[in-house]
């Protein structure tokens, strides 16, 4: 069931991130503490799910916990961290929202968890079915399974390394240039999510929900690009007024 849950719960998480920034980054152990709490929450939901037993809840419980175990509310997260390298220093807004990158990038990986956990075991239980598929359902529920295991392979030493316990036992250099796989990171999450809306028949919401993550990943590509052309282009004149 595919309804607009990506789009609100971007909406939210940004009101969120702005609002609360300075409690988040005072408060941060206690938030991470109350997320994996929730997180565990969904793992044993999966697990029931996956057990055949289907359970219910409270209608405003209900949609908080599909947005976790549709991948939704953790790929927001995300969305928000990958979008706040490129956001424009000039203005205070981007500043308040920069302050946490590293504690938001952390509570998208607990959130994603359960996500993971489900979906991975729900392909390999259906592995046989699949195998049995030909042409496009095949190659789409082949590429999405690849690219989200491929994005969790790289998801959790970002994560364990997002830690500044962890962080402080690394070398400057070895930490920014283990976060450089942020980007492949980004890049199979969308080739994930793209398999999946792509896999679905088509209608109003499928098409608008592909049409948004077409536009955030391609508009983040392009201010990336961008930026990384400017500072060649800075590094290069300064070079040559150098000499
Ligand atoms: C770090 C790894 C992953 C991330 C960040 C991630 C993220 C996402 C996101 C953002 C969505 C779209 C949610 C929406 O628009 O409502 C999604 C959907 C989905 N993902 Fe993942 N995913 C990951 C790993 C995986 C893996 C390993 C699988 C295994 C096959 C998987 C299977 C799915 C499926 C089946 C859906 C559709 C869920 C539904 O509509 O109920 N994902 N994922």
């Amino acid at each position: 069931m595919i309804r607009l849950t990506i789009e609100i719960s971007i909406l939210i998480i940004v009101g969120l991130a702005y609002y609360f920034a300075d409690y988040i980054k005072k408060y941060c152990k206690e938030i991470y503490l109350v997320a994996s709490v929730i997180s565990l929450m969904s793992i044993i939901h999966a697990i029931y799910i996956l057990n055949g037993y289907s359970i219910s809840y409270v209608p405003v419980l209900k949609q908080f916990m599909r947005a976790i175990d549709s991948g939704a509310l953790g790929g927001a997260f995300f969305i928000l961290v990958m979008y706040m390298g490129v956001l424009d220093m000039k203005y205070p807004i981007s500043k308040r929202l920069r302050m946490n990158r590293g504690e938001l990038s952390i509570i998208a990986c607990i959130f994603t968890i359960p996500h993971n956990i489900h979906y991975f075991f729900a392909f390999l239980l259906n592995s046989k079915t699949i195998i049995q598929m030909s042409g496009i359902p095949l190659w789409t529920n082949l590429m999405m399974f690849s690219a989200g295991v491929f994005a969790i392979g790289i998801m959790l030493p970002l994560f364990v390394t997002s830690f500044r316990l962890i962080r402080k036992k690394m070398t400057g250099k070895k930490w920014k240039s283990l976060q450089e796989f942020a980007y492949i990171f980004y890049a199979m999450v969308f080739v994930q999510v793209l398999m999946v809306y792509i896999s679905r028949p088509s209608s109003l919401i499928r098409n608008l929900n592909l049409i948004f993550y077409c536009l955030v990943f391609v508009t983040y590509t392009i201010f990336k690009l961008k930026i990384l052309i400017d500072k060649r282009y800075m590094s290069k004149k300064s070079n040559l007024a150098v000499k």
